[in-house]
């Protein structure tokens, strides 16, 4: 009875005539005006073959530059062996991956989780914080983007993203970031972990101060609460140090990585230390594509380029030009560090955006709308540099 009073709401349904005039992809973000067909380095190209600068690395991802010939030929040498085997078998690239990703890591990180993306990778961070602390509310911070999974959405203070999903999502308090004196104040004691991106990049690229989060550290410490970096933007060179963990000199619990980590295939990884990964045991996490070969092998390949090009060397002494040279007439502040970097434009930033998109170089816009965002391939050239200071020139000139 209960399935036939059931199945006519269900069938009832309103569906799509079949000439239905919506994309059949469905619409996220609103895209550039242009299709993209290729990439090389620091440049990606449109169907009619016109180069754009990309300072914004197809969303901070493009670590390594565009289809990088030791990346590219890492995956294609991978597809021709095995394309694909999940956790059920020991796979010499994968091990070989984590214990690369470990050895870049800070030392206090003891074991690589492999997972497909940035809210995978928190999502799976909070849940662990929760089994391992038997609580169940978290603390995160004003301004922050987790992702969109249920857990990383709860901790992510965008009320547009959580609307319609209020009821699915967990306790969280969110805190001023880099705010001492309210953390001070903060009671810890219920949270199972506190989750912090060193730098919150959508929110307009803010930074703390270290002593900030020495601080946290100390008072999650106190409060028996897991210490969670997102580092999905942060990591991986951008700021000149492998991670912001070195770059604060404060260890979290865990750690999660996504975006530049595999030069744009696919991945995720949380980290974890010693206390964390030792009461985790096999079939706690899970996942079928996390850590396939062809991800694992474009980690190596990322890495090792990483490594051998100095490219977090590279990206500091790029920040730090961009920030000593750009016109103050037009940007009036420079956020970040490295090359994850907020340009200030107080009343002019969107107009900038179109003046430098019409001269063929992307950026980024963010939540704060005086800020656009650089966070281009950490392969980024000198003239590429030299091609965005004059036209940020030219446009103070222009008005
Ligand atoms: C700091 C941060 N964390 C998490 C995410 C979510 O990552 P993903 O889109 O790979 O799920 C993002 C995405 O922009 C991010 O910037």
């Amino acid at each position: 009875m209960h399935i036939m009073r059931l199945m006519p709401t269900a069938c009832s349904l309103p569906r799509a005539p079949v000439t239905s005039s919506l994309p059949a992809l469905l619409p996220t973000y609103p895209p550039y005006p242009f299709p993209l067909l290729r990439g090389a380095g620091d440049r990606v190209f449109d169907a009619e073959g016109n180069a754009y600068l990309d300072f914004y690395g197809g969303h901070c991802v493009c670590a390594t530059g565009h289809a990088h010939p030791r990346v590219a030929e890492a995956i294609a040498a991978q597809a021709r062996e095995l394309i694909f085997y999940s956790t059920a078998a020991r796979l010499p690239v994968r091990d070989a991956a984590a214990e690369a990703l470990l050895a870049f890591a800070p030392t206090a990180m003891a074991s690589a989780f492999f997972c497909n993306s940035g809210a995978e990778a928190n999502e799976n961070a909070l849940k662990v914080a929760a089994k391992l602390t038997g609580r169940h509310s978290f603390v995160a911070f004003r301004g922050s983007f987790h992702g969109r999974t249920l857990l990383a959405l709860s901790a992510t203070d965008d009320p547009k993203l959580h609307h319609g999903y209020e009821s699915l999502l967990a306790p969280v308090d969110f805190l001023p970031f880099g705010d001492g004196e309210a953390l001070e104040q903060a009671d810890l004691g219920q949270a199972a972990a506190v989750i912090v991106e060193p730098i919150q990049s959508m929110a307009g690229v803010r930074t703390a101060d270290p002593a900030w989060f020495r601080a946290l550290r100390k008072a999650c410490d106190d409060a028996g609460a897991l210490l969670i970096f997102d580092e999905v933007q942060t990591g991986f060179g951008r700021l000149g140090t492998p991670f912001a963990a070195q770059y604060y000199g404060v260890d979290p619990d865990l750690m999660s990585l996504a975006k530049g980590i595999a030069s744009g295939v696919p991945m995720g990884a949380l980290l974890m230390n010693e206390a964390v990964a030792a009461r985790l045991g096999t079939g706690d996490l899970g996942s079928t594509f996390g850590g396939g070969p062809l991800a694992s092998a474009a980690l190596l390949a990322t890495l090792e380029v990483i490594r051998e090009e100095r490219l977090a060397e590279r990206a500091a002494r790029l920040g730090q030009w961009i920030r000593d040279a750009v016109d103050p007439s037009v940007v009036t502040r420079v956020h970040g560090e490295g090359l994850l970097l907020g340009l200030r434009v107080p009343g002019r930033a969107k107009a900038l955006k179109t003046f430098l998109q019409d001269r063929r170089i992307l950026v980024g816009g963010s939540h704060d709308p005086e800020v656009l965002r650089l966070m281009p391939p950490l392969t980024l050239t000198d003239d590429a540099v030299r091609a965005l200071l004059d036209a940020i020139r030219d446009f103070g000139g222009k008005g």
